[in-house]
């Protein structure tokens, strides 16, 4: 039976970057997001530079119906996907009780919900097979509380504890779980989220998606259970740890408020 690696959110940004350097390493992909088109376009732009069989899948994962659907149709053929890769990820920020609710829902629908169903889903299809690996995509913002940022920064902390969890529950079985801890990095998320971005760029702080790809697959491949990529990130956790909580709910706070919407 041929194998996959099926990562989500792989219409742009960092889930495309994971996409190509997966497909470098020569795996069969099955790439699932909401615009066909674009997906059409990499799907066919990987298959011919790299000779890989690159499938994709149109599905919301906000919509509970359609992954419901999605996971049938992967139960129903022959394809086994031996590699998950847990990338779609909405943001939002400002006042939360100000914000809408249905994007705030559906961040966690996305965030949360979707990406809990395909690890419980697909997972069991792995622990079955005594073989499987799971990537999450966390990000820095999973160590600490985020406020004007608060649902995106708890969806993360899930993440990260629900990966954390899973790699020790999932070990015996023979299945792999790592989660991806990356700082900021220079994709469409921001537009996407209505953040401004133009600080971090400013300060020359957003990373290369294709670089935190790298260091993703090669954590993967070193079986790695929380990859941060870059040393400045990796410093975020330990001085949180070190920090009173009040004041890294107040430093978090004065980093997120320039990047509002005015
Ligand atoms: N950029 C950063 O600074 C940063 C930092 C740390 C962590 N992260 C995390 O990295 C991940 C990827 O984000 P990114 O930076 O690459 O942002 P992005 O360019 O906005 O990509 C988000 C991806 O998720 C897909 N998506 C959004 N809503 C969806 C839905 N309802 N159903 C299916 N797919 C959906 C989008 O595709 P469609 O629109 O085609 O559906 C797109 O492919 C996210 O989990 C994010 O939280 C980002």
């Amino acid at each position: 039976m041929t194998t996959y690696a099926l990562i989500t959110g792989a219409s742009s940004g960092l889930g495309l970057a994971l996409a190509e350097a997966l497909a470098r390493r020569g795996r069969n992909l099955i790439l699932v997001a909401r615009q066909r088109d674009a997906l059409e376009s990499i799907a066919c732009e990987l298959t011919q530079r790299f000779g890989v069989e690159a499938l994709y899948r149109v599905c919301d994962l906000a919509e509970p119906m359609q992954i419901s659907g999605l996971i049938q149709e992967l139960e129903q053929g022959e394809r086994q996907v031996d590699l998950l890769v847990n990338n779609a990820g909405i943001g939002s920020a400002g006042l939360f009780v100000e914000q809408d609710w249905s994007r705030e829902q559906e961040l966690i629908e996305l965030n949360i919900l979707a990406l809990s169903r395909l690890c419980h889903d697909l997972g069991y299809h792995m622990v079955k097979q005594g073989r499987g690996q799971i990537l999450n995509v966390a990000s820095v913002a999973a160590f600490q509380p985020g406020p004007l940022m608060s649902n995106y920064f708890a969806s993360k902390a899930y993440v990260l504890h629900f990966s954390e969890g899973l790699r020790n529950e999932l070990a015996p079985h023979g299945v792999k779980v790592s989660v991806l801890c990356p700082g900021p990095i220079a994709t469409p998320f921001f537009r996407h989220s209505q953040i401004r971005s133009s600080g971090l760029e400013r300060r020359q702080l957003l990373a290369n998606p294709e670089e935190v790809a790298l260091l993703a697959v090669h954590g993967l491949e070193r079986n790695r259970a929380i990859i941060i990529p870059g040393w400045r990130n990796r410093l975020v956790p330990l001085l949180i740890r070190l920090m009173p909580r009040a004041l890294s709910r107040r430093l978090a706070m004065r980093m997120i408020k320039p990047t509002l919407p005015r």
